[in-house]
């Protein structure tokens, strides 16, 4: 095992999925890179090059995003899931639940078989969203907004969300984050999902494991924390001192640092840009949220050499997406479902049971103290 424990460096699966270069920050799916799939595709294009293998032709696509827009609907028992607990559970409690109630009635549920599998995740793909609109309504003590068959998929999730249509801009940029968050090899709740898998336990089981791994802060929980640390700090100007009593104080930094990447995140790099536009469009009641985080990541760098993750920037754009911030992870979870899904049909299509070992550091055996005691 590596002296630093974690499985760092550790090759745990052979993948066709994902690949990066952590020394170049270089993001890759299926030979796609990042940067080209959020220049040109849509988010449904990239959750069928994960599922699929390979970029769909127009009318696979359109067939796709059909069966995708067909599925949203939620109802039944993880409906009412989701009403029961709207005002008591958290955005990722909701999740974790209401995600395992959707197989109740999946007619797959039982099933490994590939296509089984494929059925299994494009419904996932297309409930989330329903399921985090339908939360959100209902407890802003709303009605939910039924999805609309006729949208695309982030204009849908962001209509049921807000409960208005968003702009084009809002929009493509939300689509972006969705495509920026499909996958990234293997990350702690994708090793989960695999982990599941292996013992031949089905989908929604490894999905809402996975759920479990992403919601912790040093993972997918990273994204709401970044925004509460910007919100704490208020300014651009309070920023240098926030940020420098932080570092003494040898508190962790959210949204900074990467196991795999050394330099920028190219997810990073991608948000900033669209994080910046929409600085431009805001109506400066709030705080400039993009500058200070523009100089947190000079600062952090400055001073400990670490680059942002995708957490960090992801927090301004929702943010001025005009998302809730305790959401923000819920959205990596509808992004990630793709890559969970993904791994879970390789992981079934070849598959040998995930069961590593532990090095025993406990006492040396002994006797039972028998009436000694
Ligand atoms: N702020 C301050 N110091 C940090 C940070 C940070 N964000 N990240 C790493 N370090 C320091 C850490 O204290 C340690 O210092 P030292 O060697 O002096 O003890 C050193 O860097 C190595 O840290 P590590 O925890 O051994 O490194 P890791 O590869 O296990 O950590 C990480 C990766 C992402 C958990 C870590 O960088 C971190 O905690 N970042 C903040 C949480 C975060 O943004 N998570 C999102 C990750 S990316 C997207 C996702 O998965 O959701």
């Amino acid at each position: 095992m590596s002296d630093k424990g974690g499985l760092e460096g550790i090759v745990v699966a052979r993948s066709e999925l994902c690949s990066i270069d952590g020394q170049n920050g270089i993001l890759v799916y299926r030979g796609y890179d990042i940067r080209d799939l959020a220049e040109h595709a849509s988010y449904e294009e990239v959750a069928y090059l994960l599922l699929r293998g390979d970029l769909p032709s127009s009318s696979e696509l359109a067939a796709f995003k059909s069966d995708l827009a067909a599925a949203r609907v939620v109802s039944g028992e993880a409906a009412q899931v989701v009403d029961l607990i709207a005002q008591d559970a958290k955005p990722m409690e909701m999740l974790r639940t209401a995600v395992s109630a959707t197989s109740f009635d999946d007619a797959d549920k039982d099933s490994n078989e590939e296509d089984a599998n494929q059925r299994k995740a494009l419904r996932l793909i297309a409930k989330i969203p329903t399921l985090i609109g339908r939360y959100q309504r209902r407890r802003e003590g709303k009605e939910p907004v039924e999805p609309d068959p006729e949208l695309d998929y982030a204009t849908n999730f962001l209509t049921m969300l807000r409960g208005e249509r968003p702009t084009a801009e809002e929009a493509r940029t939300f689509d972006v984050a969705m495509i920026l968050h499909a996958d990234h090899e293997m990350n702690a709740s994708t090793f989960t999902a695999r982990v599941i898998a292996s013992t031949l336990s089905d989908m929604h089981s490894a999905v809402v494991g996975a759920i479990g791994a992403l919601k912790g802060p040093l993972h997918g929980g990273a994204n709401e924390q970044v925004m509460k640390t910007l919100e704490a700090v208020g300014s651009v100007e309070e920023v240098d001192e926030e940020v420098h009593r932080r570092l003494v104080e040898k508190q962790r930094i959210m949204g900074f640092g990467h196991r795999v990447y050394k330099t920028m995140d190219p997810r990073a790099a991608i948000l900033k840009e669209y994080a910046h536009a929409l600085s431009e469009r805001a109506d400066g009641t709030e705080p400039n949220w993009y500058e200070m985080s523009r100089r947190m990541e000079e600062i952090v760098l400055a001073e400990k050499g670490l680059y942002p993750n995708v957490d960090f920037y992801s927090a301004s754009t929702y943010h001025y997406l005009r998302i809730p911030t305790d959401l923000f992870t819920t959205l990596f979870v509808a992004s990630r479902v793709v890559g969970w899904s993904a791994h879970v049909i390789e992981q079934h299509r070849d598959n040998r049971l995930i069961r590593p070992n532990s090095e025993y550091v406990g006492p040396a055996r002994r006797a039972y103290p028998v009436g000694s005691r």
